[in-house]
């Protein structure tokens, strides 16, 4: 049997004998249970082909998100970061986020260099290979976590993450799913990617390893010099205090959300989403302002729960 067909075999045999759920703030997509995390047919698909072809090298960088939690921005900072280390961005005419989204310049591994239709060549990528992920810890190929590749996590507090989610996907569809019905199965888990409060959990106990590094939202925010210096270290690049200043202005939401190239309506993602739509307010603390008492508290309380003991906080 060829490594195709014996693919495509285990790809039948495994998703009809899946759990499945509604997501509905999604459109009620289906999504299928995977190593206790709830995944749409397309990324389950990827990662059987994820796991049939993709050949990480130790120098590639993963970029881990669960989705709203600052992947745009983590995008942002690492190309910029290695393009000073080379020396590529003496100048701002040369810096590409000036014409391009933070999505254009690093591919997304599940969609757009494996999946049923990718549209970058894995060939093509310049070294050291950067891609983005929302794979969960448990969902990672073994050849990963064996590659010695470096793993970037960025976290984000859970309500602030909802909130987000809530307003990207109304926006994506037009549509506005009750707020209670798109919180409660936020909280349950049953979300693309979700468990959120697992998929955070889980990487966050891999975070002494050498070759991960788990920074969050919240911290980047309160104090960007700090931490783009450990990201930029972390990558094994030597800037110049001048030039994380800089590295920080260039990626940072007041910058990026109003040039052009992130403000022009016509301008979409591989995925049909607007690069507009990955700018809303850029801010901590949001979740209170949508959700009640009742729901921050129960929100809160689901993470520390799960979390209790493990030393992650909100
Ligand atoms: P809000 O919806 O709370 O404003 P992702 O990139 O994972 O899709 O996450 C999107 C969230 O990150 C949005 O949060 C967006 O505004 C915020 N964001 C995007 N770029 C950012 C940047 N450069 N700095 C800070 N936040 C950013």
């Amino acid at each position: 049997m060829d490594t195709n067909s014996q693919g495509f075999h285990e790809e039948t045999s495994v998703l009809s004998n899946l759990p499945e759920t509604e997501w509905k703030l999604v459109a009620n997509t289906t999504l299928l249970g995977w190593k206790g995390f709830w995944l749409t047919h397309h990324i389950m698909k990827s990662v059987i082909s994820i796991e049939n072809q993709f050949n990480p090298l130790p120098s590639d960088i993963l970029l881990v998100s669960f989705p709203k939690t600052g992947t745009t921005w983590i995008k942002a900072l690492t190309a910029t970061i290695l393009r000073h280390n080379s020396n590529l961005d003496s100048d701002s005419q040369t810096d590409p986020l000036q014409t391009q989204n933070p999505h254009e310049l690093i591919p997304f591994l599940e969609l757009e260099t494996f999946g049923e239709s990718p549209s970058r060549d894995i060939n093509q990528v310049p070294s050291p290979r950067v891609f983005n992920t929302h794979l969960p810890y448990s969902i990672l190929p073994e050849a990963v976590k064996n590659s010695g590749c470096r793993i970037i996590y960025i976290s984000r507090n859970p309500a602030d993450t909802f909130v987000s989610t809530w307003h990207f996907y109304n926006k994506r569809f037009g549509t506005k799913i009750p707020l209670e019905v798109a919180f409660d199965e936020f909280c349950q888990g049953t979300v693309g990617l979700g468990p959120f409060v697992d998929h955070v959990f889980e990487y966050w106990l891999e975070r002494e390893k050498e070759n991960v590094l788990f920074v969050t939202y919240e911290e980047l925010k309160d104090d960007p010099k700090k931490h783009v210096s450990r990201i930029a270290e972390f990558l094994g690049c030597s800037l110049s205090a001048d030039e994380i200043d800089q590295v920080v202005w260039k990626c940072s939401h007041e910058r990026l959300s109003k040039l052009d190239v992130n403000k022009d309506e016509e301008r979409v993602h591989w995925s049909g989403m607007k690069f507009s739509s990955y700018f809303r307010r850029g801010v901590v603390g949001d979740g209170k302002n949508l959700l009640s008492p009742e729901m921050m508290e129960r929100i809160e309380t689901l993470a520390n729960q799960r979390w209790e003991g493990s030393g992650l906080e909100i």
